[in-house]
């Protein structure tokens, strides 16, 4: 099979490119090495997929029509859609960015679908939907309309985006809600990945509120699992599906896993909460269960002490 990989060069793109070509399809990777992590870290995770022949990698942003309309004539089994500005901070501060990328980019992608007939689409989504929802676990069928933060509302958008094309052209769109992802190659900006890092050098890590903030942490060998399941799932023509790993981490076990696995100590600088952050995130996964045959197997210490060894080999 010939399948589009969008951020191919990411941590969860480059990841699923790898286990796709290990399977024997074939992968064409658009990215733009967008610059909220450093070029060289994008460059390293695809060095690996470059030497393989059915791996090609077209440099461009989803942004740019004359871009995304050359590939028009080419034949697609799936596109998987994973390109975005990521992060819910950052896009507090550059809204304008995050609209464009994540609205107006996966519209672009939406146009391809339709241009080259593909007829499966799947699409990164994320547990940030859900906002401040004080009733956990969530599932998909919860209101998600009232995002808090500017990244989150281009998620619900592509979501939507995704249930409009479906409708009117037949595709099968499927969004992918995923939980704070996690293991070799984690994006630096992210938490564990940050947080390693400073303990190691010695410098004080960043804490926001009192520590007993809840993550739903997901191994990457999991999503990537889900995101298999997903590319072969054909009986329906719309689903929005959380990938969580179906327990919570606070912040203080998930620093307590990471002394242990590392063994060294933080120093833990506390702040106060920041906007847009969200107490908790928690997802119910029977639905991927049921449609995907998800079956998160990696616990929270296995899966740190996996990162250990990516990252003592890779830093
Ligand atoms: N990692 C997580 O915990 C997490 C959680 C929820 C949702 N997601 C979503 O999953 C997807 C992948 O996330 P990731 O953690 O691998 O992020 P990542 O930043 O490592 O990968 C995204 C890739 O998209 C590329 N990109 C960004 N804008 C682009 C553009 N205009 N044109 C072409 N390429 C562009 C970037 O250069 C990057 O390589 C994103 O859509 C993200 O929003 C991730």
């Amino acid at each position: 099979m010939r399948y589009l990989v969008t951020g191919a060069a990411g941590f969860i793109g480059s990841t699923l490119s790898e286990r796709l070509l290990s399977e024997g399809h074939e992968v064409i990777g658009l990215d733009n090495f967008d610059p909220f992590y450093p070029e060289e870290v994008k460059r390293r995770n695809i060095k690996l997929l470059k030497e393989n022949q059915h791996f090609s990698l077209h440099e461009g942003s989803i942004v740019d029509n004359d871009f995304v309309s050359s590939f028009y004539e080419e034949k697609f089994d799936a596109i998987v859609h994973l390109a975005a500005k990521a992060g819910v901070r950052p896009s507090i501060k550059d809204p304008i960015k995050y609209q464009k990328n994540n609205v107006e980019g996966t519209q672009n992608l939406l146009e391809l679908a339709v241009k080259t007939n593909t007829k499966d689409f799947i699409f990164a989504s994320s547990s940030s939907v859900y906002g401040i929802n004080p009733n956990v676990p969530w599932r998909e069928d919860d209101f998600v309309l009232k995002p808090i933060s500017p990244y989150a509302a281009t998620k619900v958008a592509g979501e939507l985006l995704g249930h409009t094309y479906s409708h009117l052209y037949g595709m099968r769109f499927i969004a992918l809600r995923f939980f704070t992802v996690y293991g070799p190659k984690q994006r630096p900006d992210l938490a564990i990945h940050k947080f390693v890092h400073k303990i190691l050098k010695d410098e004080p890590i960043p804490v926001f509120g009192d520590g007993s903030t809840k993550r739903d942490y997901t191994y990457i060998e999991d999503i990537i699992n889900g995101l298999m399941g997903a590319i072969a799932y054909k009986d329906s023509r719309y689903e929005i599906i959380n990938l969580g790993s179906g327990r919570t981490i606070s912040l203080t076990e998930m620093i307590q896993t990471i002394e242990e696995v590392f063994g060294k100590k933080a120093i833990i600088n506390r702040l106060p909460m920041q906007p847009g952050d969200v107490p908790q995130t928690y997802a119910d996964i029977n639905q991927a269960r049921k449609l995907l045959g998800y079956n998160p197997s990696i616990s929270f210490k296995d899966g740190i002490s996996k990162f250990k060894d990516w990252y003592t080999s890779n830093t």
